[in-house]
């Protein structure tokens, strides 16, 4: 039995479907269903295997009652406030989860990790799953980041993220809490909210409208197919050595404008567009405030001491995520139309 939080978001619910096909491990889904979690997210998965508790990982006793009703393994820690314009606009939030959601999620932990038997103290992980935003913005020729890299966050997400990795990393060297902690690239995929940049295009251009490009579309970002990062995080889950940090990447730069034309152009070829091209489209728009120009990311560490390496190609990961957008055109008008909201509110808290 593993807890998963933030299961019902993008990457959580990747996780939750890949860990139920591949693992044995019974899963307890800890989400409050913020605007980010989508019970259709979780469709098909096997009830005997995954367990929904809606709750906020803020409320320190609710999470202590359900550590002590079930006992688990490991705990990875997906939940957060992700969207960097949305931290502009609004950081409380993004300080209220990310930073104090995760503190009292690392006090229950410790809690209920200190009354553990020795054998199952040693078994237990607290896999906190972060990204490479932490780490600030690179010039063209700088390095790419490494476990060693300075934090350096810019944004009110990435500090608060950056916070959150500080507490965790706390947390092992003071109590001997024996945490795990990932930083990743950007990820895309099925079942990404259609405010991000790669399932906002794909949206738009299916809808005919504008494809909104910040300032000159010259700022980089390395992507990460999100299966791939579930794999990674797997990985690291089994065999990463408490205490420390696991950079992931997909070793895929690109600017936003050639991932925009990328996705114009696997369209094109799958859904020709009836009037004008795809790429007439685009719209340049007045930049993000201090948005970062590049992320890089070395992934030699993961690849190295626990063998993992992407399998999707940024090619081969984009024409899965455009084919399963077309072919899931119902979960995105619940999403766009915000229908999705009255199954969330159906769920107890
Ligand atoms: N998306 C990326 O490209 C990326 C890259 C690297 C790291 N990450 C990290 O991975 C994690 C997941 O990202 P995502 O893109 O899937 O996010 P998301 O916004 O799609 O999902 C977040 C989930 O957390 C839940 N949640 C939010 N606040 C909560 C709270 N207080 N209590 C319980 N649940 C709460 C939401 O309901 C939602 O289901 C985050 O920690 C993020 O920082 C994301």
């Amino acid at each position: 039995m593993i807890f998963v939080t933030g299961g019902a978001g993008f990457i959580g619910s990747n996780f939750v479907r890949h860990h139920a096909a591949h693992e044995k491990a019974r899963m307890v889904n800890i989400d409050c269903l913020t605007y980010a979690g989508n019970l259709a997210n979780l469709s098909g998965i096997d009830g005997e295997r995954h367990e929904l508790s809606r709750t906020d990982i803020c409320d320190q006793s609710a999470i202590e009652c359900l550590f002590e009703e079930h006992e688990p393994e490991a705990i990875v820690h997906f939940a957060a406030e992700s969207h960097v314009d949305r931290s502009i606009l609004g950081p409380d939030e993004f300080i209220r989860t990310n930073v104090l959601g995760t503190f009292s999620l690392l006090k229950a932990a410790l809690g209920y990790w200190r009354g553990l038997a020795p054998e199952r103290q040693k078994r237990f992980r607290f896999l906190h799953v972060s990204t490479d935003e932490v780490y600030g913005s690179l010039g063209p020729k700088d390095p790419p980041f490494s476990e060693s890299t300075a934090y350096a966050p810019n944004s009110p997400y990435s500090a608060s993220k950056a916070a959150s990795d500080h507490l965790v990393r706390a947390y092992h060297h003071t109590y001997g809490l024996p945490t795990l902690t990932t930083n990743c690239s950007n990820n895309y995929g099925p079942y990404q909210f259609p405010e991000k940049l790669i399932p906002l295009m794909i949206s738009n251009a299916l809808n005919g409208k504008p494809l909104p490009v910040y300032g000159d579309g010259q700022n980089v970002r390395d992507w990460l197919y999100v299966e791939d990062h579930c794999r990674a995080v797997l990985k690291v889950l089994h065999n990463g050595t408490p205490g420390e940090c696991y950079n992931v990447g997909g070793n895929n730069e690109k600017s936003n404008l050639d991932v925009v034309h990328a996705i114009c152009d696997v369209l094109e070829e799958l859904q020709p567009s009836p009037g004008k091209s795809y790429s007439s489209l685009i719209t340049y728009v007045a930049d993000r405030p201090g948005h970062d120009r590049r992320y890089a990311i070395d992934a030699s560490r993961i690849g190295q001491e626990l063998a993992w390496s992407p399998v999707e190609t940024f090619e081969t990961g984009l024409r899965k995520t455009v084919q399963w957008y077309m072919a899931h055109s119902d979960w995105l008008a619940d999403v766009l139309s915000g229908a999705y909201r009255h199954a969330q509110a159906s769920v107890n808290a």
